[in-house]
């Protein structure tokens, strides 16, 4: 039990909150640029930046910007960078092929990266959506979203990112098994040191439009995502869904999407204390940028805002397109 507080007056919970100085003395989370994965948008191109409708201020990159991007990051004390290809519609077949190509975009991004940024921490997508003909995450059989084969592509997918040179392997897919699949893959090839940070609680969210825009998966969606991602209604099945990855061979753990879900975020670092991240997705980014647009809100107090609340859930870190306006906000 909590020791009673004496009364009022005794008690005067304003006198903390009375200056700048009183208030940093108290405040129990701080955010740094240290907390931030930055997600980028890859295209194909040389010397090209072209805007994302649906998420002002984020640009979809060629290889060459992505890189710019990267020094960027790093001279801004951003720890890591995590690659989404944009595939047009001659990318994206049955068989997702493309999705373990060692030359595809996300592959060609990574080596170009790696030699020119080599101490950023690159993070990749492990998915089947940015390949597949249906935008789903999986292989489709008769209407249904496989499992097992998908599991297998998968494998392969994050072979070729793991030759490629990544650092941190996101699965985003959320098959079952994919974990413990991926993990021992990478061992028995040599790829020890990689890590895996398993999308592990994802929800089937409408939070993810204009990523999917992003990506240029929207027109491709056929159905929803709904019996692979989690119901927006659960969470004993989050810890259910972290714990089975933790136990696979996941380093580090996602809560996504972030805000709606910072009671899961609290609940998985509570339960597990494994390093926890929460991803700020798309819909959210979108939500305090229009709103900042039209005056309704001031956006870069909304921002700031929005990711401490990331830290008070208990998140060690947070996957967020605004992390270099953030990280350029907190250097001063
Ligand atoms: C795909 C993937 C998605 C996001 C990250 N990886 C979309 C989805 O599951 O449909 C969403 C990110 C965002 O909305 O910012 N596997």
């Amino acid at each position: 039990m909590r020791p009673t507080q004496a009364p009022f007056p005794q008690t005067r919970l304003r006198r903390t909150r009375r200056s700048p100085a009183l208030r940093a003395l108290v405040a129990q989370n701080t955010l740094s640029p240290g907390d931030f994965i930055w997600p980028v948008f890859v295209r194909e191109g040389e010397n090209v930046e072209e805007p994302v409708p649906s998420m002002p201020g984020v640009l979809r990159r060629s290889v060459d910007r992505v890189v710019e991007a990267a020094r960027e990051a790093h001279a801004l004390g951003i720890p890591a960078i995590c690659l989404f290809p944009y595939t047009d519609a001659a990318g994206r077949t049955e068989d997702c092929a493309e999705a373990w190509n060692p030359d595809n975009l996300s592959n060609r991004a990574t080596r170009a990266i790696k030699d020119a940024v080599p101490d950023i921490a690159i993070m990749t997508d492990v998915a089947l959506d940015p390949y597949s003909d249906t935008g789903h995450d999986g292989f489709v059989r008769d209407g249904e979203i496989v499992n097992d084969e998908t599991v297998q592509a998968l494998v392969r997918q994050a072979l070729s990112q793991a030759e490629a040179g990544v650092d941190i392997i996101g699965p985003s897919d959320m098959m079952d098994g994919r974990i413990g699949a991926i993990r021992s893959a990478l061992e028995s090839n040599g790829h020890h040191n990689v890590l895996l940070l398993s999308y592990a609680a994802k929800y089937a969210s409408a939070f993810y439009g204009p990523f999917r825009d992003a990506v240029g998966a929207s027109g491709a969606l056929k159905g929803d995502k709904k019996t692979y991602q989690m119901d927006p209604a659960n969470s004993d099945e989050a810890l259910r869904c972290v714990a089975r990855d933790l136990a696979e061979g996941a380093d580090m753990v996602m809560v996504k999407p972030g805000m709606p879900y910072l009671d899961i975020c609290r609940r998985v670092k509570d339960e597990f204390a494994a390093p926890t991240y929460a991803y700020q997705v798309s819909g959210e980014y979108a939500m305090i940028q229009a709103a900042a647009q039209q005056g309704w809100i001031d956006g870069e107090r909304a921002m700031a805002e929005s990711l401490m609340a990331f830290k008070r859930a208990g998140c060690d870190g947070i996957l967020t397109y605004f992390a270099p306006t953030m990280a350029r906000a907190l250097q001063v």
